[in-house]
């Protein structure tokens, strides 16, 4: 007898056109880092999950907010708890006339935003390192995507003269499959000759930068659109677009992502909230983890290692001769493979070092 899952002759030939395409590509498997290990893995920059501050946050929610939201926030998944965070977000990072819109991920609301706010008659001009999510959702949006490669400046240019309307520029602040931030001279110079929307994925300094400041604004850049995201130096999950309140208002109407989808928990909602009311409670965090990048810089410049990134807690490491207890990624993840190696406030001088020494 013959096992079926479905249509039996469909189901072998669909199986034999999976394994195909697994024998093509590099393994890919789920990894934990050992809590008793040193973390060079994770985005929890600020170790805000390691050292127990989100476990204490979490013992700490109001009862009220501890439970499921059962639907999307347009059926009855709605919580004070939302419209709290959004109006820290707003406090802590919004400029005047702008708001924020909270999503359960980063994921969904650059598929939100990008499915929604740009169509087929429009051209996004993005970086060719820029997330899977925003490239996923150019797809959706069926916009005209012209990427650049990475941080080269002049073929940005080009796309931009060649774009017969304001084009969208697509950036992140600072890489995450790289490790390295845009050239913001660059960007003000072409923001002086031609007209862009300039939209900025700040995922990776969110909380992280310092003083918790927008990454954007901070280095005098003016974008249309910013997103944060809580799932990295954050430490639990959700995301925000800050923008104008115009372009808010399409969102939450428009935004497919977030309106097809559970809202998170409203206790999540509080957590971050209460992240942001203590912002400034991180600095010493934030001190922490810079400088343990400027260390790094150090370590593996006087080590010899080959490597790029480092703007920020990200880079990409090439040395062949290391055997380093995290993952090696492999394109398309990465655009060669690497390790991807992440420092964290707690990261030690010694555990860095140890890790670097070539065997
Ligand atoms: C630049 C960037 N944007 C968006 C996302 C998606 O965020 P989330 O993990 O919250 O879905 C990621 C996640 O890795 C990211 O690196």
């Amino acid at each position: 007898m013959v096992a079926s899952w479905g249509l039996c002759g469909f189901n072998m030939s669909l199986r034999q056109r999976l394994s195909k395409v697994l024998q093509s590509l590099p393994e890919r498997s789920f990894w934990q880092v050992a809590p008793d290990l040193p973390d060079f893995t994770t985005n929890d920059y600020l170790g805000l999950i390691r050292d127990g501050v989100i476990a204490e946050l979490l013992q700490q929610v109001p009862s009220k907010y501890l439970r499921g939201s059962g639907a999307s926030r347009y059926l009855g998944g709605d919580s004070e708890a939302f419209h709290e965070v959004e109006a820290q977000i707003e406090l802590l990072w919004g400029r005047a006339g702008e708001k924020a819109l909270f999503f359960p991920s980063g994921l969904t609301a650059n598929l939100s935003f990008w499915s929604s706010v740009v169509g087929r008659d429009d051209v996004v001009i993005f970086d060719r390192e820029i997330h899977a999510s925003i490239r996923q959702a150019l797809r959706l949006s069926g916009a005209r995507a012209w990427g650049f490669p990475h941080n080269d400046w002049e073929a940005a240019e080009r796309k931009l003269r060649q774009s017969p309307r304001p084009a969208f520029l697509v950036i992140e602040s600072l890489y995450s499959m790289r490790g390295t931030v845009p050239d913001v001279a660059a960007i003000q110079a072409l923001a002086s000759r031609y007209e862009f929307y300039l939209v900025v994925d700040e995922a990776h300094t969110t909380l992280a930068w310092h003083g918790g400041r927008s990454w954007s604004l901070d280095v005098g850049l003016n974008p249309l659109a910013r997103l944060f995201t809580f799932g990295k130096a954050g430490g639990l999950i959700g995301a925000a677009w800050v923008a104008p309140s115009w372009l808010i208002e399409y969102l939450r109407r428009v935004g497919f992502a977030g309106i097809y989808t559970t809202a998170l928990p409203p206790f999540v909602a509080w957590v971050v909230g209460e992240l942001l009311r203590r912002n400034s409670g991180w600095e010493s965090r934030r001190e922490k983890l810079w400088h343990i990048i400027s260390v790094a810089r150090s370590v593996l410049g006087s080590a010899g290692i080959l490597y790029e990134g480092l703007d920020g807690p990200i880079a990409l490491l090439y040395e062949e001769s290391l055997s380093l207890p995290m993952k090696k990624l492999y394109p398309p993840t990465v655009h060669r493979p690497a390790y991807r190696l992440s420092l964290h406030a707690h990261n030690s001088e010694e555990e860095l070092e140890l890790l670097l020494r070539k065997r």
